[in-house]
Protein backbone atom coordinates (compact mmCIF):
# COMPACT_ATOMS: atom_id res chain seq x y z
CA UNK A 1 0.00 0.00 0.00
CA UNK A 2 1.34 3.89 -0.79
CA UNK A 3 0.21 6.85 0.55
CA UNK A 4 0.80 9.73 -0.99
CA UNK A 5 0.39 13.68 -0.54
CA UNK A 6 0.35 15.67 -3.54
CA UNK A 7 1.74 19.35 -3.51
CA UNK A 8 -1.20 21.91 -3.75
CA UNK A 9 -4.48 22.06 -1.92
CA UNK A 10 -4.50 19.03 1.16
CA UNK A 11 -5.20 15.57 -0.53
CA UNK A 12 -4.24 11.92 0.05
CA UNK A 13 -4.12 9.24 -2.00
CA UNK A 14 -4.17 5.66 -1.43
CA UNK A 15 -2.77 2.88 -3.79
CA UNK A 16 -3.63 -0.67 -3.04
CA UNK A 17 -1.39 -3.47 -4.53
CA UNK A 18 -2.93 -7.26 -4.31
CA UNK A 19 -0.93 -10.15 -5.89
CA UNK A 20 -3.53 -11.48 -8.56
CA UNK A 21 -1.18 -14.77 -9.16
CA UNK A 22 2.20 -15.83 -9.94
CA UNK A 23 3.08 -13.16 -12.40
CA UNK A 24 0.22 -10.14 -11.59
CA UNK A 25 -0.55 -7.73 -9.46
CA UNK A 26 -4.21 -5.93 -9.56
CA UNK A 27 -4.82 -2.49 -7.83
CA UNK A 28 -6.99 0.49 -7.22
CA UNK A 29 -6.24 4.03 -5.93
CA UNK A 30 -8.65 6.25 -3.86
CA UNK A 31 -8.32 10.02 -3.53
CA UNK A 32 -9.38 12.46 -0.61
CA UNK A 33 -9.71 16.12 -0.76
CA UNK A 34 -10.38 17.99 2.25
CA UNK A 35 -13.11 19.97 2.54
CA UNK A 36 -13.02 23.24 0.29
CA UNK A 37 -10.65 21.70 -2.45
CA UNK A 38 -12.33 22.85 -5.73
CA UNK A 39 -14.06 20.41 -8.27
CA UNK A 40 -11.17 21.64 -10.59
CA UNK A 41 -8.14 21.10 -8.90
CA UNK A 42 -9.93 17.43 -7.47
CA UNK A 43 -10.22 16.79 -11.28
CA UNK A 44 -7.01 17.70 -12.69
CA UNK A 45 -5.11 16.25 -10.21
CA UNK A 46 -7.06 12.33 -9.97
CA UNK A 47 -6.11 12.70 -14.23
CA UNK A 48 -2.43 13.51 -13.97
CA UNK A 49 -2.27 10.35 -11.58
CA UNK A 50 -4.15 8.61 -14.00
CA UNK A 51 -1.46 9.81 -16.65
CA UNK A 52 1.46 8.52 -14.46
CA UNK A 53 -0.01 5.36 -13.52
CA UNK A 54 -0.56 4.71 -17.33
CA UNK A 55 3.04 5.41 -17.74
CA UNK A 56 4.20 2.83 -14.69
CA UNK A 57 1.80 0.00 -16.04
CA UNK A 58 3.75 0.41 -19.56
CA UNK A 59 7.25 0.55 -17.98
CA UNK A 60 6.40 -2.29 -14.76
CA UNK A 61 4.63 -4.73 -17.88
CA UNK A 62 7.61 -4.21 -19.73
CA UNK A 63 10.21 -5.15 -16.42
CA UNK A 64 8.07 -7.96 -15.85
CA UNK A 65 8.05 -9.48 -19.86
CA UNK A 66 12.21 -8.85 -19.16
CA UNK A 67 11.53 -10.90 -16.16
CA UNK A 68 9.49 -13.40 -17.52
CA UNK A 69 12.97 -14.32 -19.99
CA UNK A 70 14.33 -15.98 -16.93
CA UNK A 71 17.71 -14.27 -17.49
CA UNK A 72 17.48 -12.12 -14.50
CA UNK A 73 17.33 -13.44 -11.32
CA UNK A 74 15.71 -10.59 -10.02
CA UNK A 75 14.42 -7.42 -10.57
CA UNK A 76 17.44 -3.95 -10.22
CA UNK A 77 16.63 -0.96 -7.85
CA UNK A 78 17.52 2.62 -8.06
CA UNK A 79 19.88 2.34 -5.40
CA UNK A 80 20.53 6.29 -5.12
CA UNK A 81 16.55 6.62 -4.26
CA UNK A 82 14.94 3.74 -3.63
CA UNK A 83 15.54 3.39 -0.08
CA UNK A 84 12.58 2.68 1.47
CA UNK A 85 12.14 -0.74 -0.48
CA UNK A 86 15.83 -0.83 0.07
CA UNK A 87 15.09 -1.06 3.56
CA UNK A 88 11.83 -2.96 3.17
CA UNK A 89 13.82 -5.99 1.87
CA UNK A 90 16.59 -5.56 4.20
CA UNK A 91 13.70 -5.98 6.92
CA UNK A 92 12.59 -8.92 5.11
CA UNK A 93 15.53 -10.57 4.84
CA UNK A 94 16.47 -10.04 8.28
CA UNK A 95 13.33 -11.43 9.96
CA UNK A 96 13.60 -14.25 7.71
CA UNK A 97 17.40 -15.25 8.59
CA UNK A 98 17.86 -13.18 11.76
CA UNK A 99 20.76 -11.60 10.41
CA UNK A 100 21.62 -8.08 9.52
CA UNK A 101 21.31 -8.24 5.58
CA UNK A 102 24.02 -7.87 3.56
CA UNK A 103 24.39 -5.29 0.16
CA UNK A 104 25.84 -6.82 -2.37
CA UNK A 105 28.70 -4.74 -4.87
CA UNK A 106 25.95 -3.41 -6.66
CA UNK A 107 23.93 -1.71 -3.52
CA UNK A 108 21.10 -4.22 -3.75
CA UNK A 109 20.12 -6.36 -0.76
CA UNK A 110 21.71 -9.45 -0.76
CA UNK A 111 18.67 -12.07 -0.60
CA UNK A 112 19.53 -15.76 1.14
CA UNK A 113 18.37 -18.63 -1.41
CA UNK A 114 15.07 -18.76 0.45
CA UNK A 115 13.84 -15.38 -0.29
CA UNK A 116 15.31 -16.21 -4.29
CA UNK A 117 12.99 -15.48 -6.46
CA UNK A 118 10.50 -18.28 -8.02
CA UNK A 119 11.23 -17.83 -12.26
CA UNK A 120 8.11 -16.50 -13.29
CA UNK A 121 7.73 -18.47 -16.29
CA UNK A 122 8.22 -22.27 -14.37
CA UNK A 123 10.10 -24.48 -15.59
CA UNK A 124 9.94 -28.10 -13.66
CA UNK A 125 13.52 -28.72 -15.07
CA UNK A 126 14.72 -26.15 -11.89
CA UNK A 127 14.10 -28.41 -9.34
CA UNK A 128 17.11 -30.50 -8.48
CA UNK A 129 15.80 -34.43 -9.47
CA UNK A 130 16.14 -35.80 -6.17
CA UNK A 131 13.71 -32.78 -5.18
CA UNK A 132 11.62 -34.10 -8.64
CA UNK A 133 11.28 -37.23 -8.16
CA UNK A 134 10.57 -37.36 -4.71
CA UNK A 135 7.06 -37.82 -3.38
CA UNK A 136 5.70 -35.29 -1.19
CA UNK A 137 2.75 -36.08 0.60
CA UNK A 138 -0.65 -33.96 0.03
CA UNK A 139 -3.97 -33.27 1.56
CA UNK A 140 -7.46 -32.53 -0.31
CA UNK A 141 -8.64 -29.88 1.58
CA UNK A 142 -11.43 -29.27 -0.85
CA UNK A 143 -13.70 -31.74 -3.61
CA UNK A 144 -15.88 -29.85 -6.56
CA UNK A 145 -18.03 -31.62 -8.56
CA UNK A 146 -17.42 -30.18 -12.39
CA UNK A 147 -20.45 -32.51 -13.56
CA UNK A 148 -22.24 -35.74 -13.37
CA UNK A 149 -18.61 -37.69 -13.81
CA UNK A 150 -16.02 -35.31 -13.12
CA UNK A 151 -15.10 -34.21 -9.90
CA UNK A 152 -12.05 -31.33 -8.73
CA UNK A 153 -9.99 -32.36 -5.63
CA UNK A 154 -8.06 -29.66 -4.10
CA UNK A 155 -5.11 -30.51 -2.22
CA UNK A 156 -1.86 -28.50 -0.62
CA UNK A 157 1.40 -29.98 0.90
CA UNK A 158 0.83 -31.95 3.96
CA UNK A 159 3.66 -30.42 5.49
CA UNK A 160 2.18 -26.92 4.66
CA UNK A 161 5.46 -26.00 2.32
CA UNK A 162 4.99 -23.61 -0.99
CA UNK A 163 4.42 -26.66 -4.28
CA UNK A 164 6.41 -26.66 -7.00
CA UNK A 165 5.98 -24.62 -9.93
CA UNK A 166 4.16 -25.96 -13.02
CA UNK A 167 3.45 -24.74 -16.84
CA UNK A 168 -0.34 -24.84 -17.67
CA UNK A 169 -0.71 -28.39 -19.66
CA UNK A 170 1.23 -30.22 -17.50
CA UNK A 171 0.59 -32.90 -15.28
CA UNK A 172 0.87 -34.28 -11.68
CA UNK A 173 2.05 -37.86 -11.16
CA UNK A 174 0.51 -39.12 -8.03
CA UNK A 175 0.72 -42.50 -5.59
CA UNK A 176 -2.80 -43.35 -4.11
CA UNK A 177 -2.61 -46.14 -1.18
CA UNK A 178 -5.77 -48.04 -1.60
CA UNK A 179 -6.11 -49.92 0.88
CA UNK A 180 -7.40 -53.35 -0.78
CA UNK A 181 -4.70 -52.64 -2.90
CA UNK A 182 -1.04 -55.03 -1.89
CA UNK A 183 0.74 -52.12 -3.85
CA UNK A 184 0.50 -47.93 -4.41
CA UNK A 185 -1.26 -47.42 -7.45
CA UNK A 186 0.75 -44.44 -9.78
CA UNK A 187 -1.57 -42.56 -11.87
CA UNK A 188 -1.05 -38.95 -13.48
CA UNK A 189 -3.38 -36.05 -13.96
CA UNK A 190 -3.30 -33.36 -15.77
CA UNK A 191 -3.34 -29.75 -13.54
CA UNK A 192 -6.59 -28.12 -14.10
CA UNK A 193 -5.40 -24.88 -12.55
CA UNK A 194 -2.98 -21.77 -13.20
CA UNK A 195 -0.05 -22.45 -11.38
CA UNK A 196 0.04 -20.85 -7.90
CA UNK A 197 2.43 -21.98 -4.90
CA UNK A 198 -1.04 -22.86 -2.95
CA UNK A 199 -3.02 -25.59 -4.17
CA UNK A 200 -3.26 -28.55 -6.87
CA UNK A 201 -6.42 -28.80 -8.79
CA UNK A 202 -6.88 -32.35 -10.13
CA UNK A 203 -9.95 -32.90 -12.31
CA UNK A 204 -10.96 -36.67 -12.42
CA UNK A 205 -13.17 -38.84 -14.41
CA UNK A 206 -14.95 -41.36 -12.44
CA UNK A 207 -13.99 -44.12 -14.52
CA UNK A 208 -16.13 -47.62 -15.12
CA UNK A 209 -16.38 -50.24 -12.18
CA UNK A 210 -12.98 -51.56 -12.83
CA UNK A 211 -11.10 -48.45 -13.03
CA UNK A 212 -9.02 -48.14 -9.48
CA UNK A 213 -8.02 -44.53 -8.55
CA UNK A 214 -10.30 -42.60 -10.19
CA UNK A 215 -12.95 -44.76 -8.34
CA UNK A 216 -11.07 -44.35 -5.12
CA UNK A 217 -10.64 -41.28 -4.93
CA UNK A 218 -14.21 -40.38 -6.39
CA UNK A 219 -15.74 -42.56 -3.29
CA UNK A 220 -13.40 -41.90 -0.35
CA UNK A 221 -11.93 -38.28 -1.13
CA UNK A 222 -12.38 -36.20 1.28
CA UNK A 223 -11.00 -33.17 2.97
CA UNK A 224 -8.16 -34.58 4.96
CA UNK A 225 -7.30 -37.84 2.83
CA UNK A 226 -3.67 -37.72 2.07
CA UNK A 227 -1.96 -38.94 -1.43
CA UNK A 228 1.41 -38.66 -2.53
CA UNK A 229 2.98 -36.78 -5.86
CA UNK A 230 6.11 -36.04 -7.58
CA UNK A 231 7.02 -32.74 -9.24
CA UNK A 232 4.81 -31.87 -12.02
CA UNK A 233 5.95 -32.45 -15.60
CA UNK A 234 4.54 -33.06 -19.33
CA UNK A 235 5.76 -31.62 -22.46
CA UNK A 236 2.53 -30.66 -23.41
CA UNK A 237 1.80 -26.92 -22.83
CA UNK A 238 1.39 -23.59 -24.30
CA UNK A 239 4.34 -22.16 -26.61
CA UNK A 240 5.01 -19.60 -24.47
CA UNK A 241 6.90 -17.02 -27.38
CA UNK A 242 3.83 -17.92 -30.16
CA UNK A 243 1.66 -14.99 -30.41
CA UNK A 244 -0.43 -17.19 -33.20
CA UNK A 245 -4.16 -17.69 -31.72
CA UNK A 246 -4.13 -20.87 -29.66
CA UNK A 247 -6.99 -23.63 -30.66
CA UNK A 248 -7.97 -25.71 -27.89
CA UNK A 249 -9.73 -28.98 -29.06
CA UNK A 250 -10.95 -31.31 -26.67
CA UNK A 251 -13.54 -34.10 -25.96
CA UNK A 252 -14.91 -35.20 -22.52
CA UNK A 253 -11.97 -35.30 -19.78
CA UNK A 254 -9.38 -34.02 -21.94
CA UNK A 255 -10.71 -30.28 -20.97
CA UNK A 256 -8.90 -30.43 -18.24
CA UNK A 257 -5.08 -28.57 -19.64
CA UNK A 258 -6.93 -26.53 -21.89
CA UNK A 259 -9.15 -25.31 -19.01
CA UNK A 260 -5.50 -24.29 -17.30
CA UNK A 261 -3.97 -22.91 -20.61
CA UNK A 262 -7.30 -21.17 -21.54
CA UNK A 263 -7.31 -19.58 -17.71
CA UNK A 264 -3.54 -18.40 -17.78
CA UNK A 265 -3.72 -16.64 -21.38
CA UNK A 266 -6.58 -14.66 -19.80
CA UNK A 267 -4.26 -14.05 -17.00
CA UNK A 268 -1.62 -13.25 -19.16
CA UNK A 269 -4.02 -10.72 -21.28
CA UNK A 270 -5.09 -8.76 -17.96
CA UNK A 271 -1.85 -8.80 -16.84
CA UNK A 272 0.02 -7.17 -20.15
CA UNK A 273 -3.17 -6.22 -21.55
CA UNK A 274 -2.16 -7.71 -24.56
CA UNK A 275 -4.67 -11.00 -25.38
CA UNK A 276 -3.26 -14.15 -27.56
CA UNK A 277 -6.68 -14.74 -29.40
CA UNK A 278 -8.27 -17.92 -27.93
CA UNK A 279 -10.32 -20.46 -29.91
CA UNK A 280 -12.13 -22.93 -26.88
CA UNK A 281 -13.70 -25.78 -29.06
CA UNK A 282 -14.94 -28.74 -26.61
CA UNK A 283 -16.80 -31.94 -27.95
CA UNK A 284 -18.50 -33.90 -25.14
CA UNK A 285 -21.66 -35.93 -24.45
CA UNK A 286 -24.46 -33.98 -22.99
CA UNK A 287 -25.15 -30.89 -20.04
CA UNK A 288 -24.67 -34.14 -17.57
CA UNK A 289 -21.16 -35.06 -17.90
CA UNK A 290 -20.04 -31.24 -19.24
CA UNK A 291 -17.60 -29.86 -17.04
CA UNK A 292 -15.92 -26.57 -16.61
CA UNK A 293 -19.40 -24.98 -18.17
CA UNK A 294 -18.29 -21.96 -16.55
CA UNK A 295 -15.42 -21.30 -19.44
CA UNK A 296 -17.71 -18.63 -21.01
CA UNK A 297 -17.40 -16.41 -18.39
CA UNK A 298 -13.94 -16.91 -18.48
CA UNK A 299 -13.95 -15.40 -22.26
CA UNK A 300 -16.06 -13.08 -21.45
CA UNK A 301 -12.94 -11.77 -19.44
CA UNK A 302 -11.03 -11.66 -22.66
CA UNK A 303 -11.94 -9.60 -26.19
CA UNK A 304 -11.21 -12.37 -28.56
CA UNK A 305 -11.23 -15.49 -26.82
CA UNK A 306 -14.38 -17.50 -28.84
CA UNK A 307 -16.06 -21.29 -27.26
CA UNK A 308 -18.14 -23.57 -28.88
CA UNK A 309 -19.25 -26.36 -27.03
CA UNK A 310 -20.62 -29.14 -28.72
CA UNK A 311 -22.49 -32.04 -27.98
CA UNK A 312 -23.03 -35.69 -28.95
CA UNK A 313 -25.49 -36.64 -27.46
CA UNK A 314 -27.71 -33.91 -25.95
CA UNK A 315 -30.28 -34.65 -23.29
CA UNK A 316 -34.04 -33.92 -22.50
CA UNK A 317 -33.04 -30.47 -20.53
CA UNK A 318 -29.99 -29.50 -23.15
CA UNK A 319 -30.90 -26.56 -25.15
CA UNK A 320 -29.31 -25.65 -28.26
CA UNK A 321 -27.99 -22.51 -28.38
CA UNK A 322 -28.14 -22.16 -24.43
CA UNK A 323 -26.33 -25.29 -23.07
CA UNK A 324 -24.42 -26.15 -26.17
CA UNK A 325 -23.92 -24.69 -29.95
CA UNK A 326 -23.78 -27.03 -32.09
CA UNK A 327 -24.40 -31.49 -32.07
CA UNK A 328 -22.43 -34.35 -33.56
CA UNK A 329 -19.01 -34.99 -32.65
CA UNK A 330 -16.01 -32.44 -33.50
CA UNK A 331 -14.52 -33.67 -36.93
CA UNK A 332 -12.31 -31.78 -39.19
CA UNK A 333 -15.24 -30.29 -41.37
CA UNK A 334 -16.13 -28.81 -37.92
CA UNK A 335 -12.91 -26.87 -37.37
CA UNK A 336 -12.80 -25.69 -40.88
CA UNK A 337 -16.42 -24.37 -40.24
CA UNK A 338 -15.54 -22.50 -37.67
CA UNK A 339 -12.29 -21.49 -37.89
CA UNK A 340 -11.34 -18.47 -39.78
CA UNK A 341 -8.60 -19.06 -42.50
CA UNK A 342 -4.76 -17.98 -40.02
CA UNK A 343 -1.82 -19.60 -38.93
CA UNK A 344 -2.81 -21.53 -35.55
CA UNK A 345 -1.03 -23.32 -33.18
CA UNK A 346 -3.55 -26.58 -31.60
CA UNK A 347 -3.64 -28.35 -28.78
CA UNK A 348 -5.67 -30.73 -29.06
CA UNK A 349 -6.75 -33.67 -25.68
CA UNK A 350 -9.47 -36.35 -25.91
CA UNK A 351 -10.52 -39.61 -26.73
CA UNK A 352 -7.42 -41.64 -29.23
CA UNK A 353 -10.13 -41.82 -31.92
CA UNK A 354 -11.08 -38.40 -31.82
CA UNK A 355 -7.27 -37.11 -32.13
CA UNK A 356 -6.17 -39.32 -34.68
CA UNK A 357 -8.74 -38.28 -36.77
CA UNK A 358 -8.17 -34.74 -35.67
CA UNK A 359 -4.58 -35.09 -36.29
CA UNK A 360 -5.19 -36.44 -39.98
CA UNK A 361 -7.44 -34.00 -40.54
CA UNK A 362 -5.39 -30.93 -39.35
CA UNK A 363 -2.23 -32.15 -41.33
CA UNK A 364 -4.79 -33.19 -44.26
CA UNK A 365 -5.64 -29.54 -45.10
CA UNK A 366 -1.64 -28.56 -44.66
CA UNK A 367 -1.38 -27.38 -40.80
CA UNK A 368 2.25 -28.37 -40.07
CA UNK A 369 3.22 -31.10 -37.37
CA UNK A 370 4.73 -28.65 -35.16
CA UNK A 371 2.03 -26.39 -35.14
CA UNK A 372 0.25 -29.55 -33.07
CA UNK A 373 0.21 -30.22 -30.04
CA UNK A 374 -1.70 -32.83 -28.30
CA UNK A 375 -1.56 -34.74 -24.89
CA UNK A 376 -2.89 -38.32 -24.52
CA UNK A 377 -4.57 -39.89 -21.42
CA UNK A 378 -5.73 -43.02 -22.65
CA UNK A 379 -4.13 -46.91 -23.03
CA UNK A 380 -3.82 -48.94 -26.06
CA UNK A 381 -4.10 -45.62 -28.68
CA UNK A 382 -2.60 -45.86 -32.27
CA UNK A 383 -1.01 -42.84 -32.08
CA UNK A 384 0.75 -42.13 -35.44
CA UNK A 385 4.47 -41.37 -35.02
CA UNK A 386 4.36 -38.50 -36.15
CA UNK A 387 2.41 -36.85 -33.19
CA UNK A 388 5.70 -36.96 -31.90
CA UNK A 389 7.02 -34.37 -33.98
CA UNK A 390 10.16 -33.73 -31.22
CA UNK A 391 11.62 -36.88 -31.22
CA UNK A 392 12.29 -37.57 -35.37
CA UNK A 393 13.23 -34.11 -35.22
CA UNK A 394 16.24 -34.58 -32.96
CA UNK A 395 17.56 -37.77 -34.87
CA UNK A 396 20.28 -37.15 -36.83
CA UNK A 397 19.28 -38.12 -40.84
CA UNK A 398 22.75 -40.04 -40.66
CA UNK A 399 21.32 -43.16 -39.70
CA UNK A 400 23.13 -46.43 -41.14
CA UNK A 401 20.90 -49.11 -40.14
CA UNK A 402 17.81 -50.33 -38.83
CA UNK A 403 16.92 -52.79 -36.01
CA UNK A 404 14.72 -55.52 -36.52
CA UNK A 405 12.27 -56.17 -33.71
CA UNK A 406 9.69 -59.14 -33.11
CA UNK A 407 6.95 -58.89 -31.33
CA UNK A 408 6.28 -62.71 -30.34
CA UNK A 409 2.46 -62.80 -29.87
CA UNK A 410 1.37 -60.99 -32.44
CA UNK A 411 3.74 -62.47 -35.32
CA UNK A 412 4.70 -59.30 -36.62
CA UNK A 413 8.14 -58.39 -37.26
CA UNK A 414 9.35 -55.01 -38.37
CA UNK A 415 12.44 -52.56 -38.74
CA UNK A 416 12.95 -50.10 -36.01
CA UNK A 417 14.32 -46.95 -37.01
CA UNK A 418 15.27 -43.45 -35.50
CA UNK A 419 12.45 -41.75 -36.86
CA UNK A 420 10.20 -44.35 -35.42
CA UNK A 421 10.67 -43.07 -31.89
CA UNK A 422 10.16 -44.86 -28.88
CA UNK A 423 9.35 -49.02 -28.72
CA UNK A 424 6.08 -47.73 -27.81
CA UNK A 425 5.23 -45.36 -30.46
CA UNK A 426 7.00 -47.83 -32.84
CA UNK A 427 5.05 -51.03 -32.00
CA UNK A 428 1.72 -48.44 -32.10
CA UNK A 429 2.76 -47.98 -35.59
CA UNK A 430 2.53 -51.23 -36.38
CA UNK A 431 -1.06 -52.00 -35.57
CA UNK A 432 -0.25 -53.16 -31.88
CA UNK A 433 -1.90 -51.77 -28.46
CA UNK A 434 0.45 -51.96 -25.62
CA UNK A 435 -1.25 -50.57 -22.55
CA UNK A 436 0.36 -47.40 -21.35
CA UNK A 437 0.01 -44.63 -18.51
CA UNK A 438 2.50 -41.49 -18.25
CA UNK A 439 4.31 -42.04 -21.69
CA UNK A 440 7.04 -40.96 -19.73
CA UNK A 441 8.53 -43.73 -17.44
CA UNK A 442 6.77 -42.64 -14.14
CA UNK A 443 3.65 -44.99 -14.06
CA UNK A 444 5.40 -48.73 -14.88
CA UNK A 445 2.30 -49.40 -17.27
CA UNK A 446 3.91 -50.31 -20.24
CA UNK A 447 6.58 -52.73 -18.64
CA UNK A 448 7.19 -55.53 -20.76
CA UNK A 449 9.10 -58.41 -20.84
CA UNK A 450 11.86 -58.45 -23.41
CA UNK A 451 12.55 -61.97 -24.93
CA UNK A 452 15.80 -61.26 -26.39
CA UNK A 453 17.75 -58.08 -26.95
CA UNK A 454 18.59 -54.85 -25.19
CA UNK A 455 17.50 -51.39 -24.60
CA UNK A 456 18.47 -48.05 -23.97
CA UNK A 457 16.45 -45.76 -22.39
CA UNK A 458 15.85 -42.06 -23.40
CA UNK A 459 15.52 -40.83 -19.95
CA UNK A 460 16.03 -42.83 -17.07
CA UNK A 461 12.96 -43.84 -16.51
CA UNK A 462 11.14 -43.48 -12.38
CA UNK A 463 9.25 -46.67 -12.77
CA UNK A 464 10.50 -49.70 -11.38
CA UNK A 465 10.45 -52.67 -13.79
CA UNK A 466 10.79 -56.36 -12.85
CA UNK A 467 14.22 -58.52 -13.78
CA UNK A 468 13.67 -58.98 -17.87
CA UNK A 469 11.30 -56.36 -18.19
CA UNK A 470 11.86 -52.94 -20.16
CA UNK A 471 9.27 -49.88 -20.04
CA UNK A 472 8.24 -49.64 -24.14
CA UNK A 473 7.34 -45.89 -23.71
CA UNK A 474 11.08 -44.29 -23.16
CA UNK A 475 13.55 -47.11 -24.31
CA UNK A 476 14.93 -47.62 -28.01
CA UNK A 477 16.75 -50.65 -29.54
CA UNK A 478 20.20 -50.45 -27.80
CA UNK A 479 22.42 -51.20 -30.85
CA UNK A 480 20.72 -47.80 -32.48
CA UNK A 481 20.76 -46.61 -29.76
CA UNK A 482 24.70 -45.84 -29.31
CA UNK A 483 25.14 -44.10 -32.45
CA UNK A 484 26.83 -41.21 -30.87
CA UNK A 485 25.56 -38.45 -33.70
CA UNK A 486 22.24 -38.28 -32.07
CA UNK A 487 22.50 -40.05 -28.68
CA UNK A 488 24.28 -36.82 -27.28
CA UNK A 489 21.28 -34.55 -28.72
CA UNK A 490 18.67 -36.74 -28.07
CA UNK A 491 16.61 -35.12 -25.95
CA UNK A 492 19.52 -33.59 -24.64
CA UNK A 493 20.63 -36.22 -23.17
CA UNK A 494 24.76 -37.05 -21.63
CA UNK A 495 25.26 -40.15 -22.80
CA UNK A 496 27.20 -41.70 -20.20
CA UNK A 497 23.59 -41.24 -17.84
CA UNK A 498 21.90 -43.82 -20.20
CA UNK A 499 21.22 -47.08 -18.63
CA UNK A 500 20.81 -50.24 -20.28
CA UNK A 501 18.46 -52.68 -19.37
CA UNK A 502 17.93 -56.26 -21.24
CA UNK A 503 18.89 -59.80 -22.15
CA UNK A 504 21.83 -59.42 -24.46
CA UNK A 505 23.42 -56.75 -26.52
CA UNK A 506 22.07 -58.81 -29.86
CA UNK A 507 21.17 -56.31 -32.19
CA UNK A 508 17.48 -57.90 -32.81
CA UNK A 509 15.25 -57.19 -30.00
CA UNK A 510 12.47 -59.21 -29.36
CA UNK A 511 9.14 -58.85 -27.09
CA UNK A 512 6.68 -61.14 -26.42
CA UNK A 513 3.50 -58.49 -27.61
C1 LIG B 1 -0.62 -37.21 -19.03
C2 LIG B 1 -1.94 -37.70 -18.50
C3 LIG B 1 -2.83 -36.79 -17.94
C4 LIG B 1 -4.07 -37.23 -17.48
N1 LIG B 1 -4.95 -36.32 -16.97
C5 LIG B 1 -6.16 -36.74 -16.55
C6 LIG B 1 -7.11 -35.79 -16.05
O1 LIG B 1 -6.85 -34.58 -15.98
N2 LIG B 1 -8.30 -36.26 -15.61
C7 LIG B 1 -8.62 -37.60 -15.68
O2 LIG B 1 -9.72 -37.96 -15.27
N3 LIG B 1 -7.75 -38.50 -16.17
C8 LIG B 1 -6.53 -38.10 -16.59
N4 LIG B 1 -5.63 -39.02 -17.06
C9 LIG B 1 -5.99 -40.46 -17.02
C10 LIG B 1 -5.58 -41.04 -15.66
O3 LIG B 1 -4.18 -41.02 -15.53
C11 LIG B 1 -6.01 -42.48 -15.48
O4 LIG B 1 -5.52 -43.23 -16.56
C12 LIG B 1 -7.52 -42.66 -15.41
O5 LIG B 1 -8.06 -41.90 -14.33
C13 LIG B 1 -7.85 -44.13 -15.19
O6 LIG B 1 -7.23 -44.57 -14.02
P1 LIG B 1 -7.99 -45.52 -13.00
O7 LIG B 1 -7.03 -45.97 -11.98
O8 LIG B 1 -9.26 -44.89 -12.56
O9 LIG B 1 -8.39 -46.73 -13.93
P2 LIG B 1 -7.51 -48.04 -14.19
O10 LIG B 1 -7.58 -48.93 -13.02
O11 LIG B 1 -6.19 -47.63 -14.68
O12 LIG B 1 -8.37 -48.69 -15.35
C14 LIG B 1 -8.40 -48.08 -16.64
C15 LIG B 1 -9.33 -48.92 -17.52
O13 LIG B 1 -8.86 -50.25 -17.57
C16 LIG B 1 -9.92 -51.13 -17.19
N5 LIG B 1 -9.40 -52.22 -16.36
C17 LIG B 1 -8.69 -52.11 -15.23
N6 LIG B 1 -8.39 -53.32 -14.75
C18 LIG B 1 -8.96 -54.23 -15.58
C19 LIG B 1 -9.00 -55.61 -15.65
N7 LIG B 1 -8.40 -56.37 -14.76
N8 LIG B 1 -9.67 -56.18 -16.66
C20 LIG B 1 -10.27 -55.46 -17.60
N9 LIG B 1 -10.26 -54.11 -17.60
C21 LIG B 1 -9.61 -53.51 -16.62
C22 LIG B 1 -10.87 -50.31 -16.37
O14 LIG B 1 -12.17 -50.82 -16.44
C23 LIG B 1 -10.76 -48.96 -17.02
O15 LIG B 1 -11.64 -48.88 -18.11
C24 LIG B 1 -4.40 -38.60 -17.54
C25 LIG B 1 -3.48 -39.50 -18.10
C26 LIG B 1 -2.28 -39.06 -18.57
C27 LIG B 1 -1.31 -40.07 -19.16
S1 LIG C 1 3.63 -45.68 -19.78
FE1 LIG C 1 4.17 -45.07 -17.79
S2 LIG C 1 6.13 -45.95 -17.59
FE2 LIG C 1 5.65 -46.32 -19.63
Amino acid sequence: MTININPGFPNLSIDVWNPDGANATEGFSEQYFAPGVSEEFAKELIAFNKEVGAQDDVLTDSVQRGLLGGLPERGRLLTNSEHLVIHFQKLIVNAVTGEPAALTPSGLVALPPVLRTIPLLPNASVVPDSERNAYVELEIFKIEPESEIISSFYMRRADGKPLDPWVPGQFLPIRVTIPSEPQPALRTYTLSTTPNPDYYRLSIRRGDENSLVSRFLHANGRPGLRIEAMTPRGKFMLTPQSERPAVFVSGGVGITPMIAMATHIVEEGRRTGKFRPVWFIHGTSNGRVHAFGNVKELAGQHPAMKVHIRYSQPGSTDRLGITHDSEGRITIDVLKELLPLNDYDFYLCGPPPFMQSLYDGLTGIGVRRERIHYESFGSGTALKPELHPEIPARISASDDGSVPIRFAKSGITAEWSRDKGSLLEFAEAVGLAPVFGCRSGICGTCATRITSGAVDYIEEPLAPRGEGQVLLCCSVPAAAALVPAWCSTYRGIDPSKRRRNGATASRSVYLPL
